[in-house]
This record gives structure tokens, C-alpha cells and sequence, in this order.
């Protein structure tokens, strides 16, 4: 996955760099090296660990350029280690490069270098970049800018595979070059300074507007200058949009941890996300997503594609689908629907959720869709986002940037535009206008419902003081309570390294009550009026058999269990969105109690920009 940062102006290049990439760090945390041009000439700094090791790497101190090159790795080829960080040179020491993506022709590319009498010292794909733009420059008759913007541009049309690049050259100590192909690059505009980063809130302390690259396209940077191409060297017309974010939104501000910070943000993120998108008394209004009745009526099947956290918030956008608009649903995840030939044709609609808009597996399912024909939808969390430059159509959803690399905010505030998508299309379709009505009326409610629900934690503190040394945990839930499971579950395994398992609570029969002994957590959601009679009963099954009990739930319950974490009567169709945040807290609580780091657990990047 890897972070990069760039800067060229008239600043110190060293803090802002290293700034840039401790808020990166989300994306990896294996290595982290910087380069600069001190006195003319490239120096890179490079150490293993974090970015607070490179802070102390030994001749830090000396480093003053204004123009900066920085990374931090998250390994894919290659073991963490010195030599396997970036910035990666070539063997003349003339080029610096960082890379995030994944070169899959690097070993052709390798073979193809040592036969022209390379070496290489590291063993990552990157190494073969600043050798192969080193070959090209030495070969080339072009004079001036053009000679080192051409060695990169040639690279380029040799690589197979996914890169965002900042490259410095020896020769060129004003300049730089960045160039994105399918991994994220944004380039920051000051006065007289650019600032180049993997995500916007990692330099949106500096400023607010933004070049966003689209896939091969080229920047070639000075001071004061910044010149688009394209891998034709075919100048490109650029303006830079305005981020409406503020930069305390990238600030922990007074919260222990960005995860903490960011489930206490659920109130503000749903509320602008619903937007002046669904008000009082009137039809919703979705201006970006142009769809007619007879458009609609034509659909035959929805797919939700997407990863993680963004496909269980696909689980219960397919049952508000299915509700709302009687088209069917299937939810699948990308790494999955990418890789099999699914039943797609102009009667097909696709919609993608992705939080970051940039994870692999799920913009190579959005071309797929295309290719085959669909009409594809994204939501997206991040504005300019690649799979917001693909699709068809895009809605955001208005969280604001999401730094803990454990999703919460992104979530329900996916659930609630995928609402909205359903009541509008619903609307379009002339359909269930009763219940289209009241899911209306109770979104307005939920924003006030989320912080009455962030005042009750005393209770899922104290459970988790007694749960956090076990080592597996079950969560169970019927209809919508079942997709929350799933991210309740999966939310525990990421931060607190503790072993779940997430079933439909009628499942437990089949075969996972066999593992219900003494004391084993079983954790519920019971939010469904009609269902909560099978629901209490299936508890009382792992009760019976010695489990305790974590209920979350907005219905009464005629038996005592436990723990019970009450929260406000809501449609059961958006429930999920007051019913995971007691989730998103215990495995939040239980990961405190371990001492571990939230918001950086391990083996885990946030947007995953590889395979
Ligand atoms: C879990 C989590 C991941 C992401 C998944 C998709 O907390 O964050 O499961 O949901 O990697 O990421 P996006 O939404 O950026 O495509």
C-alpha cells in the first residue's frame, strides 16, 4: 500500500515531509526514508520502523533542501528492511524515486537491466524504476526538461501494473516529476510551493486546493510552475478543485485516538452526509445520479461490490434496496466478482462503495461492470477518488477524511446514502411510498439518535474490562442485525487480535453452537420487532449452555441476560447505523484494555491499493 509526500518550495522540505508521513502512516508502517537536493544534490535518509525512527535516523539533522521526496512502506516485495526502503536510486546515484503500487513485470524488467549491466542492491519492484529512467535518460538525444521528462515518460510505457511516483533527478534540482497510474497521488497548490501526498488530509493543514492526476498522467514541477502531460507529452489542461474539508478534521483534537475521535464524529458525518439530500416534507434529492423510470423498471439486478466494512454496509443496502425499490440484490465482494464471469448486461445496475475510492480489487470489478456493459454507481468517501473517475455516476458520502485504518464513521455514513439512494430510486419508481415516508422522517431523527447512543459507554467499558483476555467471541444477529455481526466481528478482529466469528443467529444450530461452552462471549443485535421472539430465543440457547451475553438492542426483552446495551427505537432498515456503534466501542475498549494500537493494528494498511 505505502504512503508517499512530496514538497517543492520555499519552505524546509524535512518536517513537512515528515509531517506528511506520520499522517500516512495508515497506508504502512515497515520503513520510512526520505530525499532531498541539499547543495544540488540528491540525499536520501532512510530507516526501518516508523516514521518517529527515520525522525532520529543519523544525518537528519543536516538536511535543510526545499525540495523533497518521502515514503512509508508497507512491504509487499521484499522484507521490511533498510536496503528495501525508499527512496529507491539508480546505480549512478543520478535518480530518486518513491513508489506506491506494484510493478508485475519487475522481474522482465530486472533481467532486462542486468543485461544492459545493471546491479541492484534491494529486492523490491521498485529498484528497476529509477534504473530503467537512468537507461532512457542515458540513451536519450532530447536536451533540457525534455530529456528527463521523456526518460520517465518511456519508463512508464515499460511498466505493467499499478504506480503513483515522485521522482527527483541530480540534473534537475528545481524539479521534480510525479506520474499516478491506479494508486492514489494528489499534488496541494501554494504560493509559489506544491505539496504532493497519497491522500488530501495528509497535507490538508497546508492548503485546500488540489490537482488530482488522473491514471497516466504526468506533473512536472518548479517552484513556481507546474506543467500536466500526458504519456504522449501532450499537454493537459488542469484547474485545481477547492476541498471543502477543514483541517482540523486530519487533527485527533483532545480524542485519545483518531478511531475514538472518528466514532464520536458519527453525528456530524451522517448529518452532512444526508445534506439537504433528504428534508422534511419533500421528495430526496440526488442532482449527481440521473435515473429514469423507465430506466429503472428495465433493471433486473443490482450488485453492491465492494471490501471489508464497505461491503457489510452493502448487506444492509441490499435489503434497503430490495424493500424500497423490488429489484433484486446481490452483494459480493470484489476480489471475488472480479475474478469470476458474473451475468452483467445493460439491465444490470452496479454500485461500488469504497471509502478511500481507491482499493484495487474494487475499481478492477468497477471496469469489469463497465466493460460488460452495466451502469455503475460509486460512493465514495474521498472527492476526485479513482473509482469516483470511473463510474457512471458518483455520490459521496461526507464523513470526512477517516484516518484510523479501522472503517466506523465511513460505514454508517454509507448505510445512510445507500438509504437514500433506495428511497430516491423508490420515489422515481412511484412505489412503497408509505414506508419510502417514514424511513424519510426517521433518518432526520438519527444524527441526534447516534449521540444520545455515544452517551451510554459506562456499560460496554466495563464489559470489555472483563472479556479482553479471551481469546475467540461470537456475534449473532437475524436480517439487518446479521450485517451488523458481520462488522462487529470483524471491527474485534482487526483492533484487539481477538478470534470471532459472525453467524445468522438461526445458523447456530447448524454446527457453531457445538463451540458455546461455560463463559464463552456470545455478542447479539437484536433490533427487528418481528423477529426478536426467534431472536431471544436463540440467546437463551448459548445462555443455556454457559455463554454471557452483549446485547444490543432497541426492543424489550421480557428475560434477563447479561449485559444490555439499549439504544433508540429507529426503522429497522437503518438501525444498523445506531447498532453497530456499540460494536465499534466494545472492540475499541477491549483493544485500550490490551494496550494496543488502534488506530495502526498490525498487518493492516487503509486503503488497499494492491491485490
Ligand atoms: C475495516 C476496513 C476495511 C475496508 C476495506 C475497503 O475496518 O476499513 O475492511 O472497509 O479495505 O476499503 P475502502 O472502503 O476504502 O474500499
Amino acid at each position: 500500500m505505502c504512503g508517499i509526500v512530496g514538497y517543492i518550495g520555499r519552505k524546509e522540505a524535512k518536517p513537512i515531509l515528515l509531517n506528511g508521513l506520520s499522517r500516512l502512516e495508515y497506508r504502512g508502517y515497515d520503513s520510512a526514508g526520505i530525499a532531498t537536493i541539499e547543495s544540488d544534490k540528491i540525499v536520501t535518509i532512510k530507516s526501518l520502523g516508523r516514521v518517529s525512527d527515520l525522525e532520529k535516523a543519523t544525518g537528519m539533522d543536516a538536511i535543510k533542501g526545499t525540495l523533497g521526496i518521502g515514503h512509508t512502506r508497507w512491504a509487499t516485495h521484499g522484507k521490511p528492511s533498510k536496503e528495501n526502503s525508499h527512496p529507491h536510486m539508480d546505480n549512478s546515484n543520478s535518480f530518486a524515486v518513491v513508489h506506491n503500487g506494484i510493478i508485475e513485470n519487475y522481474a522482465n524488467l530486472k533481467d532486462f537491466l542486468i543485461n544492459n549491466g545493471y546491479t541492484f542492491i534491494s529486492q523490491t519492484d521498485t529498484e528497476v524504476i529509477p534504473n530503467l529512467i537512468h537507461f532512457h535518460y542515458s540513451q536519450s538525444n532530447e536536451t533540457g526538461n525534455k530529456k528527463f521528462i521523456k526518460a520517465v515518460t518511456d519508463t512508464c510505457n515499460m511498466l505493467k501494473g499499478s504506480y503513483a511516483l515522485e521522482i527527483l533527478a541530480n540534473d534537475f534540482p528545481d524539479n521534480m516529476i510525479v506520474v499516478r497510474k491506479d494508486s492514489p497521488l494528489v499534488i496541494g497548490k501554494g504560493q509559489d510551493e506544491k505539496y504532493i501526498s497519497s491522500d488530501i488530509p495528509a497535507i490538508l493543514s497546508f492548503t485546500k486546493d488540489f490537482y488530482l492526476l488522473n491514471d497516466n498522467e504526468f506533473a512536472f514541477m518548479s517552484r513556481d510552475n507546474i506543467e500536466f502531460f500526458d504519456k504522449g507529452l501532450r499537454p493537459i489542461q488542469k484547474q485545481a478543485q477547492n476541498i471543502t474539508w477543514n483541517a482540523g478534521a486530519a487533527e485527533k483534537e483532545g480524542f485519545e485516538d483518531f478511531m475514538l475521535k472518528e466514532i464520536h464524529e458519527q453525528s456530524k458525518s451522517i448529518r452532512e452526509t444526508i445534506g439537504s439530500r433528504i428534508q422534511e416534507n419533500s421528495l430526496s434529492s440526488l442532482p449527481d445520479l440521473e435515473m429514469t423510470k423507465e430506466y429503472l423498471e428495465s433493471v433486473n439486478k443490482i450488485f453492491i461490490i465492494a471490501c471489508g466494512t464497505a461491503m457489510h454496509a452493502g448487506y444492509v443496502g441490499k435489503t434497503l434496496i430490495e424493500s424500497l425499490c423490488n429489484i433484486p440484490v446481490e452483494v459480493e465482494a470484489a476480489s471475488e466478482f472480479r475474478y469470476r464471469n458474473p451475468i452483467i448486461n445493460d439491465k444490470t445496475l452496479c454500485l461500488f462503495i469504497s471509502q478511500s475510492g481507491e482499493t484495487a480489487d474494487t475499481i478492477a470489478a468497477l471496469k469489469l461492470a463497465r466493460f460488460k456493459g452495466a451502469r455503475t454507481i460509486a460512493v465514495s468517501n474521498v472527492i476526485g477518488s479513482s473509482i469516483s473517475r470511473e463510474a457512471d455516476y458518483t455520490l459521496y458520502t461526507h464523513a470526512g477524511p477517516e484516518i484510523a485504518v479501522a472503517s466506523t464513521k465511513a460505514y454508517t455514513a454509507q448505510i445512510v446514502l445507500l438509504a437514500i439512494i433506495a428511497i430516491h430510486c423508490a420515489e422515481i419508481l412511484g412505489i412503497n411510498q408509505e414506508k419510502v415516508q417514514e424511513l424519510r422522517n426517521d433518518i432526520l431523527l438519527l444524527p441526534s439518535q447516534i449521540e444520545e447512543v455515544l452517551k451510554n459507554t459506562n456499560d460496554i467499558k466495563a464489559f470489555a474490562q472483563r472479556v479482553y483476555k479471551e481469546e475467540d467471541m461470537f456475534f449473532i444477529g437475524r436480517g439487518v442485525d446479521y450485517a451488523v455481526a458481520l462488522e462487529g466481528s470483524l471491527k474485534l478482529k482487526e483492533i484487539s487480535y481477538i478470534h470471532s466469528e459472525a453467524y445468522p443467529s438461526g445458523e447456530l444450530k447448524h454446527g457453531p453452537i457445538a463451540l458455546i461452552e461455560n463463559d464463552v462471549t456470545v455478542i447479539s443485535v437484536l433490533t427487528d420487532r418481528l423477529l426478536t421472539e426467534k431472536a431471544i430465543s436463540n440467546i437463551q440457547e448459548v445462555v443455556t449452555r454457559g455463554a454471557k451475553t452483549f446485547i444490543v438492542t432497541n426492543q424489550e426483552l421480557n428475560h434477563s441476560f447479561d449485559t444490555v446495551i439499549n439504544i433508540p427505537k429507529t426503522n429497522v432498515l437503518i438501525s444498523p447505523i445506531l447498532s453497530v456503534i456499540p460494536l465499534q466501542l466494545l472492540a475499541y475498549y477491549i483493544s485500550k484494555e490490551k494496550g494496543l494500537d488502534v488506530d495502526k493494528p498490525r498487518n493492516l494498511a487503509k486503503s488497499v491499493t494492491v491485490e
